[in-house]
């Protein structure tokens, strides 16, 4: 379903545009901003509103916070305002409330070419829990509503639905980057050049059954990499040591392989160590995993097949690192994935979170066709999940080309 995006808005001179905007940036231990994909990512966007003669409300969530104003403090929006500011240059007012008389004023003292920053949604209790009067008083401030927090998509927060809900007759479409990220995905779903190789990694299986199996259902293979992949090979009878296995997962792995078909490829050799914080005792080793010792990245022999299975694909999709890549020595796999993805031919996709932070801090991100700004937003849209917040958007009825 195609949704209305920018181009179809009327004439924006003077108004204000509010824009629900995914600024739920990764913090490092001081708070600051580890990778500010997401913010870059709206650029666009929010440029288009003021270069149209309009003001941005643009209003976001970060992190999760409990409710405990100190603890709570590190996910202010100041320093993400800050960032904003630099990287767009225009004016960028920060607002110290979520919502209130103090937000309504200056929303209606905004000109045209202005930004108003709000304060972390989800220091409002109203957010999450969808409440309708909060949603009227964000709707009140803005003539137009723009979606365009893709990574959010997934969750019914106010700001996701009840506001455009609140907000009907008025305009509301979905931004540059959530159209981006609704074109990719909506192609790459229907049509994907083939042979399509599916790569996921991360720790759990249990986060992704859905996604495995949206992906059997397509492509021709997946490779499975990270610590999820302990957990088909010990569902397989084989050997892994200590390293981490989801014990109450074994049968839906055992059905996934089942469903697979032949599909999953599954490491060949490891890199181990006795200890975590003991790098410099780790090894290869091929087949089963000797006791007491942890699978921390895939081996030679497994990036030397996976890569095999990349040169040869039309598309890539790849959601999830290949090891505890966070630790450099147990990092080579992911980035060996993230380079052979970089100098494919075919269409190479990215799913968010920590995958598109990995190719971001490999340097690799502009080689990727697509990288995606949804972690869990991705997996769900890829699994057909259907999204309440994109409901809310009208939808484009004409012909698109
Ligand atoms: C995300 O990063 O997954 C989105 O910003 C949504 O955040 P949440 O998982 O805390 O709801
Ligand atoms: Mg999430």
């Amino acid at each position: 379903m195609s949704k209305k995006t920018l181009a179809d808005l009327p004439d924006l001179h003077g108004q204000r545009v509010l824009i629900r905007v995914d600024f739920n940036v990764p913090l490092d231990d001081q708070g600051n901003i580890a990778n500010d994909h997401r913010i870059r990512a709206a650029l666009p966007t929010i440029r288009s509103v003021l270069d149209a003669g309009a003001s941005a409300i643009v209003m976001s969530h970060l992190g999760r916070p409990k409710g405990d104003p100190q603890k709570d403090a590190v996910y202010r929006m100041d320093r993400v305002a800050d960032r904003l500011r630099e990287l767009i240059s225009r004016p960028v007012r920060k607002m110290d409330e979520v919502a209130g008389p103090a937000v309504t004023v200056a929303a209606q003292a905004l000109r045209p070419g202005e930004v108003l920053v709000l304060e972390n949604l989800r220091f409002h209790h109203g957010e999450q829990a969808g409440d309708a009067d909060f949603a009227r008083q964000l709707a009140a401030l803005g003539h137009v509503y723009v979606n365009d927090a893709f990574g959010t998509c997934h969750r019914n927060d106010a700001s996701m639905v009840a506001v455009p809900a609140a907000m009907g007759g008025k305009p509301r479409v979905v931004g540059h980057l959530v159209a981006k990220e609704l074109d990719v995905l909506d192609r790459l779903l229907s049509v994907p050049p083939r042979p399509f190789v599916g790569i996921l990694g991360g720790a759990k299986v249990s986060d992704k059954i859905g996604f495995i199996k949206a992906l059997l259902a397509r492509v021709d293979r997946v490779l499975i990499g990270g610590a999820m992949s302990y957990t088909f090979l010990k569902a397989q009878g084989k050997e892994v040591g200590s390293s981490k296995v989801e014990s109450d997962k074994l049968d839906v792995a055992r059905e996934l392989l089942t469903l697979g078909q032949g599909k999953i490829l599954l490491p060949l050799d490891h890199l181990v160590v006795e200890k975590l914080d003991a790098p410099r005792g780790a090894k290869i080793v091929e087949g089963d995993i000797p006791t007491r010792w942890i699978g921390v990245d895939i081996g030679p022999s497994t990036t030397a097949r996976y890569a095999e299975e990349i040169g040869r694909a039309g598309t890539v999709v790849w959601n999830g690192p290949m090891g505890k890549f966070e630790d450099e020595p147990y990092s080579k796999g992911t980035r060996s994935v993230a380079a052979e993805l970089a100098a494919s031919k075919g269409v190479t996709i990215v799913g968010g979170g920590e995958t598109a932070e990995a190719v971001d801090e490999f340097g690799l991100a502009e080689k990727m066709t697509h990288v995606s700004t949804g972690g869990g937003a991705f997996l769900e849209y890829v699994e057909g999940t259907p999204f309440a917040a994109l409901a809310q958007i009208e939808d484009y009825c004409g012909k698109k080309s």
